[in-house]
């Protein structure tokens, strides 16, 4: 049986002016698979994420994670605060306790894994937006998240950024077991990963290969165009 790291059953969730964002969504992630989310502009994709993460609470229906969650945002600028690369990665551990050495381990393997331990020393502001993004993943990891919550992690980045950034979340993925749930526009992301949903209406309205969710929404652009 394939284990799922997140399970969203019939979720419901309306803002307090009653508008409805989730009307009984369901989805399930496979453990140690990288799935994407699309959907139109306000169909509820960063609520859902919201959700996921414990930040909001549904109306009704179940939320099942098995797994520490790390959660990237659209704007790194909302998410780094210290003054530098080691000091921010550090920063995420503090609620935990642990010994000087133990910290120093973690971060320098966290930053190993994104490549970017050579900016450990760097100040926060001279990072370019892709090694932001790449900072957030890693102060995830150093907290030992297993499941990546990515609420458009590309969408400030230019085109090659952003496919390297893809291309690193999918080896991470792969070589670390995580699970991953990245939010996106761009169909060319689709082509990294393992399955997307797409949210309609407050469900999901299709699911699965990739290519064939590309192709639909593909097709739709070009009816409305
Ligand atoms: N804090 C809030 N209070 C009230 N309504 C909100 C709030 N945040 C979002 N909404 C509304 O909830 C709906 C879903 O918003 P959400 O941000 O989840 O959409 P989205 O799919 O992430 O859109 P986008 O692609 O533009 O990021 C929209 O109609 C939005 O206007
Ligand atoms: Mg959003």
């Amino acid at each position: 049986m394939v284990q799922t790291a997140i399970t969203v059953q019939d979720l419901c969730f309306s803002w307090s002016s009653g508008a409805s964002v989730l009307d009984a969504c369901s989805l399930e992630v496979p453990k140690g698979e990288f799935w994407m989310l699309l959907g139109t502009n306000g169909s509820g994709k960063s609520t859902l994420l919201r959700l996921l993460a414990g930040l909001l609470s549904p109306d009704s229906g179940e939320i099942q994670i098995s797994g520490l969650i790390g959660f990237v945002f659209q704007n790194p600028d909302h998410q780094l605060v210290m003054p530098t690369v080691g000091a921010d990665v550090a920063f995420g551990l503090v609620e935990e306790k642990l010994s000087i050495a133990q910290v120093r381990a973690r971060v320098t393997e966290a930053l190993a894994a994104v490549n970017l331990l050579d900016l450990q020393r760097r100040p926060i502001y001279a990072l370019s937006g892709g090694q932001k993004q790449r900072i957030a993943i890693a102060g995830a990891i150093a907290r030992q998240s297993e499941i990546l919550l990515l609420d458009e992690p590309t969408a400030l980045l230019d085109p090659d950024t952003q496919l390297d950034l893809v291309a690193q979340v999918q080896r991470l993925v792969k070589s670390r077991g995580l699970t991953a749930l990245w939010v996106t526009h761009r169909l060319e992301e689709l082509n990294y990963c393992d399955g997307a949903f797409l949210l309609e209406n407050g469900r999901v309205v299709a699911q699965g290969e990739p290519e064939r969710l590309k192709q639909r929404l593909l097709g739709e652009t070009k009816l409305s165009s």
